[in-house]
C-alpha cells in the first residue's frame, strides 16, 4: 500500500525510517518532509494543514493510509475532512477526530475529560477575563510554584511557573490579556506537583490498546535540566522507574479509564495517545495529553519497536489491535539531538554539515530535524538539526555510543547536551 506521512521534523524522519522497512508499503511520501525523511521516502511539498492539497494528492497517487506526525493537523480536524468525504473515506487517517485531538488542542477541555472520568491529575481553576477575581483567590490557596498554562495550542511555550504569588498574579493577568493571543483567552490554573517526568505512548484503534516504550526527554537547552525550554535536547528509553508496578497504575487508573472515556462519549479516536506524566511518590499522575508522538522521544522509541509498525497501524485501522503482536527490542535506546548555537534564542541557519557519511556508517541511527540540501550539501536548516540515536545494553552505552558519534559531525557552533539521561 502507499502512504503519506505528515510533518518534517526529527519525529518524522523515525518514523518514516520504521514505516518504511515494512513488507508491506510500496511507496511512502513525506508531506513536507526533511532531507533525512527523503533518504527513506519521496518528500511531497505540501503543507501539513493544508488538507485540500493533501486530498488532491492522496487521490492521485492511491494512498490508502495517512499517517500524522504534528498536532496542528489534527486539532485542525484532518480526520474529520478525510472521513466525511465520501471521495476520501476509504483513506484511513491514524489519529484523533478533532474532538479527540481537544484532548492536546484544549487545556480547560482535557482537565475536564480527567475530572469526569476519574483520571489523577493536579487540581485546577479554569479563568477567564470575566473571572479573573476567582483565579486569583485560587491562586491564594495553592502553595508556590504557580503553574499557569494558556488553554489553547501555543507550539509549547504557553506553560509559565512561577516562584511567587505576585509573579503568578501578575502573569494570571498578563496571559488572560493576550500574552498568547486568543490561545490564552481561557488560562488554567494548576497545582505544581513535583516528581520526575516520563513520556508513555499508547496506541489505540478505540477499544483496543498497545504501550509503545515508555521515554524521558530533556527539555532544557543547559545541563542539570537549566536555561531555556527547547523542543527537547535528547531522550532514553526505558525508564527505569517505569516498572511493572508503576506501569500497572499507569494502565489502571489512566489508560483504561481514558479510552472507555472516550468510548462513552462517542469521542473517535483512532491513533497514539501520549501521557506526560509526573511520577508524584510512586503514583502516576497526568500533566498533560498529547494526540500524536513526541519529539525527541520518538526518535529513540522507534529503535526499540520489533514488530512491523504498519502491520500494528493497520490494527488501529481495522480495529483490531488486539490480534497484533507487539515485539520490543530489550536494549535502552538513547538519541542526542545537535542544535544550532544560540538555539532557543536566535541561531543561524545554512552552516555547511561534514562527517555525515563518517558518522552514519557507525551503528547509530541519525534523524534529521532541521537540514536542507543546498547545493548538493547537507547545511542546518532550524534550530534542532540532526538526533544521533543508538543501541546499548544499558543507558550508559547508548549514549556513549551517541556522543562519539555526535563528535564525528562537525558544524559551525554545534551544541548538545552531554548529560542526557543523568537523573535516571
Ligand atoms: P505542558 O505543556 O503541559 O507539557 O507543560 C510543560 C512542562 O511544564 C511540563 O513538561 C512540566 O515539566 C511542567 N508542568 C506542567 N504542569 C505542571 C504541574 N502541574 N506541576 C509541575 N510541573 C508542571
Ligand atoms: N517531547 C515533548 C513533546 O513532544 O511534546
Amino acid at each position: 500500500m502507499n502512504i503519506l506521512l505528515l510533518g518534517s521534523g526529527g519525529r518524522e524522519h523515525a518514523l518514516a525510517w520504521k514505516i518504511a522497512q515494512s513488507p508491506r508499503v510500496d511507496k511512502l511520501y513525506i508531506a513536507p518532509g526533511n532531507a533525512g525523511t527523503a533518504q527513506v521516502g519521496e518528500n511531497v511539498d505540501i503543507k501539513a494543514t493544508d488538507f485540500d492539497a493533501l486530498k488532491d494528492f492522496a487521490l492521485k497517487h492511491d494512498i490508502s493510509m495517512i499517517v500524522v506526525g504534528p498536532e496542528d493537523p489534527l486539532v485542525k480536524g484532518i480526520y474529520d475532512y478525510f472521513h466525511n468525504d465520501t471521495a476520501t473515506q476509504s483513506i484511513a487517517v491514524i489519529g484523533p477526530s478533532m474532538k479527540g485531538a481537544q484532548l492536546e488542542g484544549s487545556k480547560e477541555f482535557a482537565k475536564e475529560f480527567m475530572l469526569r472520568h476519574g483520571i489523577p491529575t493536579a487540581r485546577h481553576k479554569s479563568i477567564t477575563a470575566e473571572t479573573l477575581d476567582e483565579g486569583l483567590a485560587f491562586l491564594e490557596t495553592l502553595k508556590a510554584p504557580y503553574v499557569l498554562k494558556a488553554d489553547g495550542l501555543c507550539a509549547g511555550k504557553g506553560v509559565l511557573i512561577l516562584p511567587t504569588l505576585d509573579e503568578a498574579k501578575r502573569e494570571l493577568k498578563e496571559m488572560l490579556g493576550g500574552m498568547f493571543g486568543d490561545a490564552s483567552a481561557t488560562v488554567v490554573i494548576e497545582e505544581y506537583l513535583s516528581g520526575i517526568e516520563c513520556s508513555v505512548f499508547v496506541l489505540t484503534d478505540g477499544e483496543h490498546y498497545e504501550i509503545l516504550p515508555v521515554a524521558k526527554d530533556y527539555k532544557r537547552i543547559g545541563e542539570g535540566d537549566t536555561g531555556l525550554n527547547t523542543g527537547g535536547m535528547g531522550s532514553v528509553t526505558p525508564v527505569p522507574f517505569a516498572d511493572d508496578k508503576f506501569m500497572q497504575k499507569v494502565r489502571e487508573r489512566i489508560i483504561e479509564p481514558t479510552i472507555r472515556g472516550l468510548r462513552k462519549e462517542e469521542i473517535v479516536y483512532k491513533g497514539f495517545i501520549f501521557l506526560g506524566l509526573m511520577n508524584v511518590a510512586g503514583d502516576p499522575m497526568v500533566i498533560e495529553y498529547n494526540v500524536r508522538m513526541g519529539d525527541p522521544e520518538t526518535e529513540s522509541v522507534m529503535l526499540r519497536i520489533q514488530s512491523d509498525l504498519v502491520d500494528l497501524l493497520e490494527g488501529v485501522r481495522d480495529g483490531n489491535l488486539d490480534t497484533k503482536n507487539l515485539i520490543l527490542d530489550p536494549r535502552t535506546a538513547a538519541c542526542v539531538m545537535l542544535v544550532s548555537g544560540g538555539y532557543p534564542e536566535a541561531y543561524e541557519k545554512g552552516k555547511v554539515m561534514s562527517g555525515l557519511d563518517e558518522a552514519a556508517a557507525t551503528d547509530s541511527i541519525l534523524f534529521h530535524a532541521g537540514t536542507a540540501l543546498k547545493d548538493g550539501r547537507v547545511v542546518t536548516n532550524g534550530g534542532r538539526v540532526i538526533a544521533v540515536c543508538s543501541y546499548g545494553n544499558n543507558k550508559e552505552e547508548a549514549l556513549q555510543q551517541s556522543y562519539r558519534v555526535a563528535d564525528l559531525i562537525a558544524f559551525e557552533k554545534k551544541y548538545f547536551r552531554r548529560d542526557i539521561g543523568f537523573d535516571l
